[in-house]
């Protein structure tokens, strides 16, 4: 055989290779997909799925001869449900190229300003919003009809159920084209979507793994009052086509434009000239998208200038002259190995997942936290399951659910320890509370935790003493209870390991010093279930000194400002504890610092008023704004009660806000609050 008839064998036997390879991830792409659009359940991360769409469009590109027309390559994914009308898109809904790093993304503005042959060109940078394509049309200035988007070419008539969507306006009163249709994505935010979990929940009924599925899952009700009772809304980002004129010539103006018709578009919208500021831009949100409340999974940029949009033209289903940014998923799947349980610093038992190790943004997690034993049923959460891990910005990685479509059978259900994992005294549950105990105010882990913590920043604050001395002082037994520690000498601690002359003297002279730290850090960190740093503050300066409040009624405890009916039972049993009031005469004999100064109530316009301050502000941080308050008089407390006079609530506000609902509790925005304070100033 010549050498040119045995190089097209080898050739031969690597095109069938990946012939056979590209049918195997057409296969697993198709299976996800139905998964994803279909049952509105995927079963793998969105950067699992994207890594098998890139290795099949890689293998296409060195094979195009291997393209089949079915292949999820050539077509946008996603099926009509029969249930409803199916509807046939005038212009196609198309897909978006995607861009995972800033060198693909400057490649791309690279291609653009080739091809138009343009230095400069402007961009229009706008929130990838992770929910479902919607496009909806209207007709002599009414919402006619809405549609999913389908395959692209034919989607599914959902138009009742959009019509529920308040923010989709159902007239328009300005002058506007004929008939045109407007493009946008329907979402849910994250605290409809807990909210809507716990609804479900109570109802008994299965829950949704995240706001996107729970979104498509609402949207696609065939009974519109269900899809109306659920917390959806929309951004709309495109207009689709148009019959008569007046829509503006480029995509920043016709955002504008939108807005003035009613629509809503999203506010983090940006303009730029420059790729760098692009750049810039899209990698502030990274971490920024942290604080929304809705979920994005990137960011899309859009060529603005409309003709040179069509210019550029398309690549198949994907136009040129847009790219999508796509952040890496803060979510993964992983193996739910085993739960364990730690013992908190209040004793609580806190039950956390040991998973098989999963690379998810950037870092390895190993380890989830699971709240408490209710929240593990509710979700359903058992050992050996596949589970979805989630992990966002500096939060602590949680599992958000499992995946029972993986279940054998071999899964089992977690049960609570009767005894705690390390003293085996028997654990309580207190009523009406999630947390399961250990009662044992002696227990090692506790007394190691409580330890740290009462030596750690915001309590006494004393240097040197960390997790690692701690341990030692426990297992050494010369610490026995917090109060052990200022009865330490300089020769006892010498007699610990690594420990030199220099770190002991200066540890002494730090515990020392730690003597007259304010009654609010003493009482933080005696560890107070339910008493946190702004409670012990508020208590601190209520009562003036730990003996006022040993000495107080129940009642009184419950008068003082801001302070709940649970924690000043909790005080109250803490304080009539025979083992407590010994550990607090003891640390009086060594001289550690019981009595404040009892805060006279301070002068001011908001003398006497309780705030609550949550969610994220624009004009201040939460210290100024809080050293504000109390500056002019009013105090501060860290949950809503009935005695709360005002919540002050910025962005991604949280559970407070229902509960100052509940109690009719007045919240107010930034600018409420400056009036309130313009008023009050005034009437002082
Ligand atoms: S523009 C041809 N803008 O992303 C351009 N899409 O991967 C079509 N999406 O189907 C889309 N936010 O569901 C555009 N600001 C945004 C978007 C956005 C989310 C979704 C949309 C689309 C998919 C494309």
């Amino acid at each position: 055989m010549s050498e040119e008839t045995q190089a097209p064998a080898v050739d031969e036997r690597g095109l069938q290779e990946a012939k056979l390879r590209e049918e195997e991830l057409r296969s697993q792409i198709n299976y996800h997909d139905y998964r994803y659009y279909a049952l509105d359940s995927p079963e793998v991360s969105d950067s699992q799925y994207d890594g098998l769409m890139r290795e099949l469009r890689s293998l296409e590109e060195k094979h195009p001869e291997l393209i089949t027309p079915d292949s999820p390559t050539q077509r946008v994914s996603g099926m009509p449900v029969a249930a409803f009308g199916v509807v046939e898109h005038k212009v196609p809904l198309l897909s978006l190229a995607n861009a995972f790093s800033e060198d693909e993304l400057r490649a791309w503005h690279r291609r653009v300003t080739n091809l138009a042959e343009l230095n400069d060109i402007a961009m229009v940078c706008e929130p990838k919003m992770d929910g479902l394509a919607v496009a909806l049309v209207y007709e002599a200035g009414a919402f006619a009809q809405g549609a999913t988007r389908g395959d692209g070419a034919r989607g599914e008539n959902i138009t009742q159920n959009l019509r529920t969507i308040r923010s989709i306006p159902l007239s328009i009163s300005k002058p506007a084209p004929e008939r045109f249709e407007v493009r946008g994505e329907v979402y849910m935010t994250k605290k409809g979507f807990e909210r809507l979990n716990e609804e479900q929940a109570n109802k008994g009924q299965r829950l949704f793994a995240s706001p996107r599925n729970s979104a498509a899952g609402s949207l696609r009700q065939q009974d519109p009052t269900i899809t109306a009772s659920r917390p959806l809304d929309i951004f709309v980002y495109q207009l689709g086509w148009a019959e008569g004129g007046g829509a503006p010539s480029a995509h920043w103006e016709m955002l504008k434009w939108l807005g003035e018709l009613g629509f809503r578009v999203n506010p983090l919208t940006e303009r730029y000239t420059d790729v760098d500021a692009v750049v810039e831009h899209v990698k502030a949100w990274e971490e920024r998208r942290e604080r929304l409340d809705y979920e994005i999974d990137g960011v899309v940029i859009k060529v603005d200038d409309l003709s040179i949009q069509r210019s550029l033209g398309f690549v198949g289903r994907e136009p040129r002259w847009a790219i999508a940014y796509k952040y890496p998923a803060t979510q993964a799947t992983t193996k739910l190995k085993n739960i364990e349980v730690n013992v908190g610093r209040t004793g609580s038992l806190n039950p956390f997942a040991v998973l098989e190790p999963v690379v998810v943004a950037h870092a390895t997690v190993k380890l989830a936290t699971l709240h408490n034993e209710d929240d593990i049923r509710r979700k359903d959460i058992r050992i050996g399951d596949t589970v979805i891990v989630q992990r966002a910005g500096e939060v602590i990685p949680q599992v958000v659910g499992p995946v029972v479509s993986t279940r054998t059978g071999e899964e089992r259900e977690f049960e609570m320890p009767k005894e705690c994992p390390v003293c085996g005294t028997a654990v309580v549950r207190p009523e009406g509370e999630a947390m399961s105990y250990c009662p044992n105010r002696a227990c090692p882990a506790q007394i190691f935790r409580l330890l740290t913590h009462f030596a750690g920043r915001g309590a006494m604050d004393i240097e040197g003493l960390g997790e690692s001395l701690a341990d030692q002082l426990l297992r050494s037994g010369l610490v026995s209870d917090l109060a052990d520690v200022y009865y330490l000498t300089k020769e006892q601690l010498l007699t610990l390991e690594r420990m030199g002359d220099k770190s002991a003297g200066n540890l002494v002279a730090n515990i020392e010093a730690s003597k007259s730290r304010p009654v609010t850090n003493l009482l933080f960190g005696l560890g107070i279930r339910h008493v946190g740093y702004e409670t012990a503050e508020l208590l601190a300066n209520h009562f003036g000194g730990i003996d006022a409040m040993a000495a107080a009624e129940l009642e009184e405890l419950e008068a003082a400002p801001t302070i709940g009916p649970k924690t000043a039972e909790s005080v109250y049993e803490y304080l009539h504890d025979e083992t407590n009031l010994a550990l607090i005469e003891k640390l009086r004999q060594a001289g550690v610092r019981l009595q404040g100064e009892k805060a006279a109530a301070r002068e001011g316009p908001l003398q006497g008023l309780a705030f609550v301050v949550t969610g994220s502000l624009e004009r201040w941080t939460r210290n100024e704004v809080e050293g504000m308050i109390k500056g002019l008089g009013g105090s501060i407390g860290s949950s809503v009660t009935k005695k709360t006079a005002y919540v002050l609530a910025g962005e991604n506000p949280g559970s407070k806000l229902d509960k100052a609902q509940e109690y009719g509790t007045t919240v107010l925005d930034e600018e409420g609050f400056l009036k309130l304070l313009d008023e009050k100033g005034r009437n002082q």
